[in-house]
């Protein structure tokens, strides 16, 4: 399973680049808005700046939502640099926007997906990954994690090459719970990547060897 990291922060996306686990960053316009990202130029200068520090798939993500300004937004976007991969939302001229890119070589990300119903016809417009937001279909009584098993099923049963981006992650445990599921690709904010590395018992069990090695 990749690992991608959910943010615009250039701080933290150097952080989590540096513990030599990322594969590639997504990033959505609340993201870029927390940053203060504002303006078409900067826009696109941020995620060029991001492209410099991570070698993986960037994911940039178009603010119109009918089919002509998608794909001049997405042509645009995808210009910045060879990893920029296309955020398109699940709906109507998202479709149809996601079909023209994959016809004509642009990688793309369907966002914005709860159902099943959505990955297929993610899959089916040919997208490069598919992003069930899993923490929002939990914050709704739902199991997200489910979701990704679902997906995972049907794409394997029916040999649909879309990847599985499992988005909204909240925490560690669902990172664990989404390997398990089948996802091909985890993006999670920096805490949830950091929480892998907690136990109490490393923690014990190091401040005992190093006691101990005092005696050697
Ligand atoms: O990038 C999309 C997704 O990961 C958003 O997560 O925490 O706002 O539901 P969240």
């Amino acid at each position: 399973m990749k690992f991608f990291i959910d943010t615009a922060n250039l701080a933290q996306i150097k952080e989590a680049h540096d513990l030599g686990v990322l594969d590639g960053v997504t990033t959505n316009p609340s993201l870029m808005a927390k940053e203060g990202i504002k303006g078409e130029a900067n826009i696109l200068k941020h995620y060029a700046d991001i492209c410099e520090l991570v070698d993986g798939p960037i994911s940039a993500e178009v603010l119109s939502t009918d089919f002509k300004s998608i794909i001049e937004e997405g042509k645009k976007l995808a210009a910045i640099h060879p990893n920029i991969v296309v955020k398109v939302p699940m709906i109507k001229d998202g479709v149809k926007a996601l079909k023209y890119f994959t016809d004509n070589g642009i990688k793309t990300n369907c966002t914005l997906v709860f159902s099943a119903g959505q990955a297929i016809l993610a899959a089916k417009a040919g997208a490069t990954f598919v992003s069930p937001f899993i923490g929002r279909i939990d914050d709704s009584a739902w199991d997200g994690v489910e979701l990704i098993a679902q997906i995972a099923q049907i794409y394997s049963i029916q040999g649909f090459k879309t990847e599985i981006l499992a988005a909204s992650i909240r925490n560690a445990l669902h990172i664990v719970k989404c390997a398990e599921a089948g996802a091909d690709i985890c993006t999670c904010p920096l805490d949830s990547i950091l929480g892998l590395l907690k136990h109490p018992l490393t923690d014990i069990g190091l401040a005992k060897f190093l006691e101990d090695a005092k005696k050697m």
